[in-house]
């Protein structure tokens, strides 16, 4: 007779304690492993920590690719700890009836947090004037002292309009009294009506706005969507920000632009090779760099934490899951 074996969950990151708990007194019997390394793992140590593993809880850091997906047949379900899913084969997953979940609304309100900080980073010399005033450079209030550009009353570009660009778009409409101007592939109600947003072209959103804010997914229909080509439209005084993903930027293209002083600056949170950045990024004055914190709140990394954890049990107990993405 052969005894049932447990089933095995493997967790490339370690993730707040609260999904641990979750996990563990939903199910006492899952045995979990997760990453002892306080780094990400390449393919092949996912493959090695995942072997017979029925779940993985990866991140968007991991390649979860046809190769990982063929080499790990007793896997039921992957839980990514993101709202992307640029980094799965979604479509190697669905032919292996491979689950997927994600993380959506869990970090909307974070990540939309962050878009306005950058906003506000770039056009009020933020970051800039904190540095100077560290390295002893502050001699006294001057009229013509660190003058950056106001926000208020401002025309904000939203490129793709779902929940994170909904919200910043609302909080600048409302809070800052912007235009709101966006393009995405679907007309949203909502966005036209809380705001009076108007939906326009990629161009002319990138031709008319002070703030031109990314919020689409990667796919191949938008990675570098903005090239050379689409930054030479904006304005000489209008600002980049980017929240979404790196490669929607071709960051090479955004480096000579900055440099030229062919627009006025850019706020990034994640880059075309992260963790790496393009060479010559770090060294302008006119671009803030975060190291993808986007939706780094404790609350919001808890509540991603329990949505994974919630999408290992309820595959693993034979349950349709609530955010399935494949
Ligand atoms: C996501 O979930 O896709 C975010 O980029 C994480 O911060």
């Amino acid at each position: 007779m052969t005894l049932a074996t447990a089933d095995r969950l493997f967790v490339t990151r370690r993730i707040p304690d609260s999904a641990m708990e979750l996990l563990a007194s939903a199910m006492p019997a899952l045995q979990i492993r997760v990453n002892e390394f306080d780094r990400n793992l390449d393919r092949h140590e996912i493959i090695t920590g995942a072997s017979g593993a029925s779940a993985l809880i990866c991140t968007l850091a991991d390649p979860i690719d046809r190769t990982l997906i063929d080499s790990l047949p007793s896997l039921r379900v992957v839980a990514t700890f993101a709202v992307g899913t640029n980094n799965i084969d979604l479509e190697a997953a669905r032919a292996r009836k491979l689950v997927v979940t994600n993380t959506p609304g869990a970090l909307t309100q974070a990540t939309a947090e962050v878009a306005v900080a950058l906003i506000l980073a770039c056009s009020r010399r933020l970051a800039e004037g904190d540095a100077l005033t560290r390295r002893g450079g502050f001699q006294g209030w001057a009229p013509l002292f660190m003058r950056g550009r106001g926000v208020f009353g401002k025309t904000v570009g939203i490129v793709g309009a779902g929940r994170i660009g909904t919200c910043v778009a609302r909080t600048m409409a409302l809070g800052f009294d912007c235009r709101v101007v966006y393009a995405a592939r679907k007309t949203n109600p909502e966005l036209e009506q809380s705001c009076s947003a108007t939906k326009v072209d990629f161009e002319t959103l990138m031709r008319e706005s002070d703030f031109v804010s990314l919020h689409c997914p990667l796919t191949p229909d938008t990675r570098h969507l903005v090239d050379a080509r689409a930054l030479s439209l904006m304005k000489p005084n209008a600002y980049l920000i980017n929240t979404a993903r790196g490669p929607i930027i071709d960051e090479a293209a955004l480096v000579e632009a900055l440099k030229a002083r062919r627009i006025a600056g850019a706020g990034l949170d994640v880059y075309e090779s992260e963790p790496e950045l393009a060479p010559g990024l770090a060294e302008l004055d006119n671009v803030v760099l975060l190291p993808h914190l986007g939706s780094a709140t404790i609350e919001t990394r808890d509540k991603m934490g329990l949505m994974c954890a919630q999408s290992v049990i309820d595959v693993l107990r034979g349950r349709e899951p609530k955010h399935r993405v494949a």
